[in-house]
C-alpha cells in the first residue's frame, strides 16, 4: 500500500500507530514544538500518539505545520483536545512549496511566541 494510502486508513480507522521511540524525560521540558504535515485535514495519526503518550498539562505546545494548500484545517483544535491542560501557542503554517525557503518566517513566529 502507498503511504497516502495508509495514511487515509489510519486516519479512517483514527488509528494510534505505534511509536518506535519514547521520550524518557519529558517533564523535562516546559515547551515543545511539534512539526508536522497536514494530512487528510489535521496531523498524521502517529502524531495523535506522541500526544496522547505524554501528560501535557502546564506545559506550551508550539505548533509547526507544512500543508498542501488548507492550512492548520482541524489541527489546532485536534491538539487542544488532546491536551487540555496545555498553552497552545499562535502556530505557524507553512506551505510546502515554501517549505525550503521559509527561514524568516520562522525567526519571526519564534519572535512572536517569545522563543527568539
Ligand atoms: C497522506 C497525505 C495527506 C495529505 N492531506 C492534506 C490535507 O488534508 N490538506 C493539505 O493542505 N495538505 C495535505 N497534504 C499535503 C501535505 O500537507 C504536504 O505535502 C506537506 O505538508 C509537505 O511536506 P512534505 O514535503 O514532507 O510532504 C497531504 C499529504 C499526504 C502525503
Amino acid at each position: 500500500m502507498k503511504k497516502i494510502e495508509i495514511a487515509k486508513q489510519e486516519y479512517n480507522e483514527n488509528a494510534r500507530p505505534e511509536l518506535t521511540e519514547r521520550v524518557e524525560n519529558m517533564e523535562a521540558y516546559d515547551t515543545v514544538i511539534i512539526a508536522f504535515p497536514n494530512w487528510w485535514t489535521t496531523m498524521p495519526m502517529a502524531v495523535f500518539t506522541f500526544l496522547e503518550s505524554y501528560d501535557f498539562s502546564g506545559k506550551t505546545i508550539c505548533p509547526l505545520i507544512t500543508h498542501g494548500g488548507s492550512g492548520f484545517s482541524n489541527s489546532l483544535k485536534d491538539i487542544q483536545r488532546l491536551c487540555p491542560g496545555a498553552r497552545i501557542t499562535k502556530g505557524l503554517a507553512i506551505n510546502g512549496d515554501d517549505a525550503a525557503t521559509c527561514d524568516k518566517d520562522v525567526e519571526k513566529w519564534l519572535k512572536q511566541i517569545g522563543l527568539m
